[in-house]
């Protein structure tokens, strides 16, 4: 089934220059790219992804990581892929969480390392699930930003002005 995933290339990808080569092995999958921006990912948006591992040790750490203290860049690259099982296509390139348990030639394999105070930092960020991908999609994009209608639109009013969001 066409379904659709949310991608984020994190700070460590942005800074170590490996967006060309992720992008490379993601076109591997034959998917489209329906998406794509950068983003300075602030505190309310880190806490809002991530939401569901807040009771983790690791979560102050990660929220550190994905708002680009720990790299010092701010910088997060997302995107939205389409296609055929869009999802584990996207998460079998993207391999385990864990970078050293992730086949070698997989993104995190290949670019992934855990840091001393153990933190996996692992290049990227895929959607497990496709309530997850509608979820992660919804809160990183709006609907203009992505090419497909993948979720039903509404419409709100600012000031005479007709504003387009996910309902
Ligand atoms: O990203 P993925 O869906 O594979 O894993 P997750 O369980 O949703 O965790 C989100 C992120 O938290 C991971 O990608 C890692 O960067 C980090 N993490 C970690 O540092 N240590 C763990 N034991 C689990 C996750
Ligand atoms: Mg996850």
């Amino acid at each position: 089934m066409k379904e659709a995933t949310l991608v984020i290339i994190k700070p460590d990808g942005l800074k170590k220059s490996l967006t060309g080569n992720i992008l490379t092995r993601l076109s591997e999958t034959k998917l489209k790219i329906i998406g794509a921006k950068t983003v300075k990912v602030d505190k309310e948006l880190a806490y809002e992804h991530y939401q569901h591992l807040k009771d983790e040790r690791f979560f102050p750490e990660l929220i550190k990581y994905i708002t680009g203290e720990l790299h010092h860049d701010n910088r997060v690259m997302a995107l939205v892929y389409w296609g055929e099982d869009a999802i584990l296509k996207v998460r079998e390139v993207a391999g385990a969480t864990n970078p050293e348990e992730a086949e070698p030639i997989s993104i995190r394999g290949a670019y992934g390392r855990i840091l001393t105070i153990g933190l996996y930092e692992n290049v990227i960020h895929a959607s497990s699930s496709k309530e997850e991908a509608e979820r992660e999609i919804k809160l990183w994009f709006t609907p203009k930003e992505v090419v497909y209608e993948l979720y039903p639109i509404g419409e709100v009013e600012v000031e005479n002005y007709k504003l387009e969001v996910w309902k």
